[in-house]
């Protein structure tokens, strides 16, 4: 596990701040008709035009720049011909490289109007990424991050997926120690200043148990009932837990709550 100095938490900032505003891009142009592999193509150009490299480009040889998984993918969506329509949800995962350092995170996108039972599913996978966050302090261990994501997911009727988890992330997008959205309190690796990690809940409108497709990438799940994802990246200290990440950028029309 990687402890970061202030100089560092900087640098991971930009890449966050260059992802989240690639994020921004994508919200200007997201509408009903659009291609998936159109907006990765935007993602892209924007990336490199700022000094960025893709980081889910090539890894482990993925081949677009965004993960898009629209209703029942949970993630890992490879950005086809796939056309966005009205009632979808949409999550957009974007992963750059700046200055050496990784930035990873996903928002999940309504296309209004949305069927009621799923837009309460998008808003409690971003509330539920939230109380993971709040747990992300000195001193507690990575199950608090889990139970609390779990118990709220949960209590609101839906399902945890267990299959894909967060993660540390630094000089590469995939670090130790994993951040499983599940878990017991006080149990697991115990959190320690200057880590930075990333927390991603996926939640099932249905069961948890997914499928993976035979592109090799596609997780889908496997009652095709729809699925969201949020993800933040999170530095942790001694106080309370610093958002590295922003959603600032993306248009207020796109507002989960
Ligand atoms: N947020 C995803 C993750 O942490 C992004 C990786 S997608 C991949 O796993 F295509 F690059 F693998
Ligand atoms: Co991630």
């Amino acid at each position: 596990m990687i402890i970061r100095d202030v100089e560092e938490l900087e640098l991971i900032k930009k890449s966050a701040d260059l992802v989240g505003k690639t994020l921004g891009e994508i919200s200007k142009i997201l509408k009903p008709g659009i291609i998936a592999s159109e907006i990765d193509k935007i993602a892209e150009e924007f990336i490199r035009d700022n000094g960025g490299i893709p980081a889910f480009k090539n890894y482990n040889g993925y081949p677009s720049t965004l993960c898009i998984s629209i209703n029942d993918v949970v993630v890992h969506g490879i950005p086809k011909n796939q056309v966005i329509k009205e009632g979808d949800i949409v999550s957009i995962d974007c992963g750059a490289f700046l200055n050496g350092y990784c930035g990873d995170y996903a928002y999940t996108f309504m296309i209004e109007p949305v069927d009621e039972k799923i837009r309460k599913l998008v808003i409690t996978t971003y509330e539920a990424l939230y109380k993971g966050i709040e747990q992300a302090v000195v001193g507690n261990r990575i199950g608090d991050i889990g139970f609390a994501i779990q118990l709220y997911v949960e209590r609101n009727g839906f399902s945890v997926v267990r299959e894909l988890v967060g993660h540390g992330i630094g000089k590469t997008m995939h670090e130790y120690p994993q951040i499983p959205n599940y878990g017991k309190k006080g149990k697991g690796y115990l959190l320690e200043d200057g880590m930075v990690i990333c927390i991603e809940p996926m939640i099932n409108m249905g069961k948890k148990e997914v499928i993976f497709g035979n592109d090799g990438w596609t997780v889908l799940t496997k009652d095709h009932k729809p699925s969201a994802h949020f993800e933040h990246m999170i530095w942790i200290n001694q106080k309370k837990p610093v958002i590295l990440s922003t959603y600032n950028y993306i248009d207020e029309k796109w507002k989960v709550k």
